[in-house]
């Protein structure tokens, strides 16, 4: 993979400073982003990164992981030592005892040479913590105009407390200072929905009502819950995927056309079409909202526990699957279903748009066979992929006999650079101050409007949860079938 594009642009010095600094996120994600961005020798300027820690006296352990994490990101494990061990000795841990002026004495001591690098402070704790840090950073006068702050979801648990957490944050912060992560913006596939619709006038010609019939959002996963039993039993898949980075997807799916690709306008774009998802009501959470929990099963040839197992509780009304038919109320996509469905312990990890567009107008051919709709494929992951299908013709005699045939975009096969992890993107983003691929605080509260139509009317209508078994496709797996084919349709594999 060529790791040789010559970078020429400069950043302005920093300190990263990040909270949460020893944790899974920061070790798995945060810190390779940052070294495959010192190799590729994107960062040219002076930095410090700083992982914040509570605990003491884990020094040694802190750089024997930090070492493994990042060798573990490096495709066949092969890494220079040299570069390994510059990258390694720029980064520091420091202990904050607690959120105060005293608890953040010894990372004021290690900030002060160089208090005139921008301060870029990540806050990879839980979000009850954003507004106590913010504080005590503001207390202890590291923040000025020129710092940012970096937020991992989630944001509050409600529209309430996604608001009261942002209060506090803007005693301190400014909108234009904060980054709200998701990470499925970083990703190269869904930024390219942006180059695919608005560098190809033959897809956005045709991306309307009048053309499209369906579009589906699918997020499969094979994992459960892993070790985030107690995060995840508070969230489920709606707040867990759908809040955030399925409605991401459907925003760059359905917006508009930005005017350019400047933050604002491209985030405002975003924001209409959050604004304009029909909400949930009595009638539709019936029709419309289906959600599941895991029990035992079987994937690729393991045996996998249930949901209750994974959380160690004898009862839980988290859902681990959920499947919506969710509308956008506007000119564009008037009566277009948006199907969204996201699971854990799926049969398979896989995540896709699929574009249905709608049938030909007239049939001219003297069989009659039926002719399938043409669908455009957004294969996101694992495999990056796009796929054309449209109907061909079968070669030979027999008359005019066709199928449906797929033109394949090979993503990653096409190129050859090497393919970055999203996390890389983002966090150079925030070092360069652009926030296009960062969600509003109005995002936020817009996406939180919807997401609440569902739960409160889950709860007033006491929708319960369909169980499925672990390594099936789902609630829709045989047991929806009749009822809501829209679960099952094109959803299996
Ligand atoms: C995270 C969720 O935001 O995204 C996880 O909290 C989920 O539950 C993950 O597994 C999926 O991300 P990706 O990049 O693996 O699709």
């Amino acid at each position: 993979m060529a790791r040789n594009i010559k970078h020429t642009e400069k950043f302005n010095n920093f300190n990263l400073i990040v909270f949460g600094g020893t944790g899974d996120l920061a070790l798995r994600k945060i810190f390779p982003a940052l070294y495959h961005r010192y190799v590729d020798n994107q960062l040219l300027c002076e930095y410090n990164i700083v992982a914040v820690t509570r605990k003491k006296g884990i020094e040694n352990d802190f750089n024997k992981q930090l070492v493994s994490f990042i060798k573990a990101s490096v495709d066949g494990n092969k890494i220079n030592e040299k570069e390994l061990n510059t990258f390694i000795s720029k980064v520091s841990i420091v202990v904050a005892e607690s959120n105060s002026v005293e608890g953040y004495d010894n990372l004021n001591t290690f900030l002060a040479p160089f208090n005139d690098y921008q301060n870029i402070f990540y806050f990879s704790t839980p979000s009850s913590a954003f507004g106590p840090i913010s504080q005590a950073l503001k207390d202890s006068g590291l923040v000025n105009k020129s710092s940012k702050v970096v937020l991992e979801k989630p944001l509050g648990h409600s529209l309430e407390s996604s608001i009261s957490i942002n209060n506090e944050i803007t005693r301190t912060f400014d909108e234009n200072q904060i980054y709200r992560i998701d990470h499925y913006l970083g990703k190269e596939t869904v930024q390219n929905l942006m180059v695919l619709r608005f560098a190809n006038n033959l897809f956005e010609r045709a991306w309307n009502a009048e053309n499209i019939e369906s579009i589906q959002i699918t997020v499969s996963e094979s994992l459960g819950v892993e070790k985030r039993a107690g995060y995840y039993d508070q969230s489920g898949a709606l707040l867990d995927m759908v809040q955030n980075h399925l409605l991401q997807l459907l925003c760059l799916v359905a917006m508009e056309p930005p005017f350019e690709l400047e933050a604002h306008e491209v985030r405002n774009e975003k924001l209409k079409i959050l604004r304009s998802l029909r909400l949930f009501n009595k009638k539709s959470i019936h029709t419309d909202s289906v959600k599941g929990q895991y029990t035992r099963g079987n994937i690729e040839g393991d045996k996998v526990s249930s949901y209750l197992e994974d959380i160690e509780k004898y009862e839980s009304k988290t859902e681990t699957f959920v499947a919506l038919k969710a509308y956008v109320d506007n000119w564009r996509w008037k009566n277009v279903p948006f199907y969204l469905r996201t699971g854990k312990r799926m049969k398979k990890r896989y995540s896709e748009i699929v574009i249905n567009f709608k049938e030909v107008r007239h049939n001219i051919f003297p069989s009659k066979e039926k002719i399938n709709n043409n669908k455009l494929i957004i294969r996101l992951q694992p495999e990056e992929r796009i796929e054309l299908v449209q109907m061909t013709k079968i070669p030979g005699p027999g008359g005019y006999r066709y199928k449906p045939i797929a033109l394949k975009l090979d993503y990653v096969d096409s190129f050859e650079e090497r393919f970055p992890e999203a996390y890389e993107r983002l966090i150079v983003d925030v070092i360069r101050g652009n926030q296009t691929l960062f969600m509003s605080q109005d995002e936020l509260v817009a996406a939180w409007t919807w997401i609440e139509s569902i739960t409160n009317n889950w709860k007033n209508m006491n929708v319960k949860n369909i169980l499925y078994e672990a390594g099936s496709w789902g609630p829709g797996d045989g047991i929806l079938e009749e009822k809501e084919s829209w679960v099952t349709k094109s959803w299996k594999k």
